[in-house]
């Protein structure tokens, strides 16, 4: 395999998978969990998100969460926004970075934000501005980039219609979307050779989910494409509450173990991100989808057995 030396996480679990949580989960808890990801050294976190408290109740206290956090210099911390409002509120709150998400298929872009792709992209112009007048970069996510839970097949010609429509009005760094988990790494890779080369200079993400369990595969796809930006939710909270069937994220946890198993480094202490993983259990009251959790690291050992050990030659 051709790995790279490194690549970058971002954590969106105080994001993407606290969103869809039914139960309004403390402030306090949400700081605390995105100081011990500070803590770990995960190097990007997506805090929260500036949208309408209609729309998603459960981050209603993004400002609050962004006033509160212990911060680490050489951490990024962001927050996703929909419109002007909330990159105004985002740059006001000190968000090192906004994320934006649009939808390359029409009927998930009207779920999730009541607008057409046109109408949100002429929209998405307005937060660019912000960004740029502000000096905090923008990230343009491209949601259902490979397939829609309402409309099925996205067509790359309207994948590459999207991303050119955001290079168009600025966007340097792009987010490809697999928001219901329906991406396959031989079409991970295919899009990336398609689109990497037609669009030089952009630092390209991949935001997965692990709702078919493709999710490493896809990374590992786009790694070998030389993608080295991940999003990836702690324990594999998540999901999205205008996609049907949607589920969590890549377990950050998991992903990293992948990872520095490799010889990948992060710069994330997995031992601490497992403790997180265990902490954000307790707050959301289940057991979450995490397997490293489960099953301890790889250089887990067990006692050999009593008769085995008699028998060892
Ligand atoms: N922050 C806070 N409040 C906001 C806001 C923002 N960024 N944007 C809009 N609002 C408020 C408006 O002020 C208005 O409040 P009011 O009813 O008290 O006057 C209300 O939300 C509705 O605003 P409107 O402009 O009519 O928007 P809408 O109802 O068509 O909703 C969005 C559009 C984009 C604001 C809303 O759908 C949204 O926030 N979606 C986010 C979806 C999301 O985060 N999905 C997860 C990503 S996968
Ligand atoms: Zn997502």
């Amino acid at each position: 395999m051709k790995l790279p030396a490194r690549v970058t996480i971002c954590e969106v679990g105080t994001r993407d998978g606290f969103q869809i949580e039914p139960e309004f989960i403390p402030t306090g808890a949400k700081i605390a969990v995105t100081d011990l990801l500070t803590a770990a050294g995960v190097p990007r976190i997506e805090v929260t998100s500036f949208v309408s408290p209609k729309a998603i109740p459960q981050l209603r206290d993004a400002a609050e969460v962004m006033a509160r956090i212990t911060r680490r210099p050489g951490t990024r911390y962001a927050a996703l926004v929909p419109n002007d409002k909330g990159a105004s509120n985002a740059v006001a709150a000190g968000v090192d970075a906004i994320h934006t998400v649009v939808s390359a298929s029409e009927s998930h872009n009207l779920a999730n934000v009541n607008m057409t792709v046109k109408e949100f992209l002429a929209k998405l112009r307005g937060v660019m501005e912000i960004g740029a007048r502000a000096g905090v970069p923008v990230q343009s996510g491209i949601s259902t980039s490979f397939g829609c839970p309402f409309e099925g097949d996205v067509p790359m010609a309207r994948l590459e219609w999207v991303v050119g429509e955001l290079t168009a009005i600025g966007a340097r760094a792009i987010g490809l979307a697999d928001t219901t988990g329906m991406a396959n790494p031989r079409q991970v890779s295919v899009a990336l050779e398609y689109l990497m080369p037609r669009f030089p200079g952009i630092e390209w993400t991949l935001h997965t989910h692990d709702t078919r369990a493709m999710a490493i595969p896809n990374i590992l796809a786009a790694i070998e494409m030389g993608v080295s930006h991940f999003d990836a939710s702690i324990g594999g909270l998540g999901g999205c509450p205008f996609a049907p069937g949607a589920s969590g994220n890549v377990c950050t946890e998991d992903l990293v173990h992948c990872l520095h198993a490799m010889g990948v480094e992060t710069g994330i202490d997995l031992d601490a991100l497992i403790a997180v993983s265990r902490r954000v259990q307790d707050i959301v009251g289940r057991a979450l989808p995490g397997q490293v959790v489960k099953a301890g690291k790889s250089d887990r050992r067990y006692p050999v057995p009593d008769g085995v050990a008699a028998r060892l030659p």
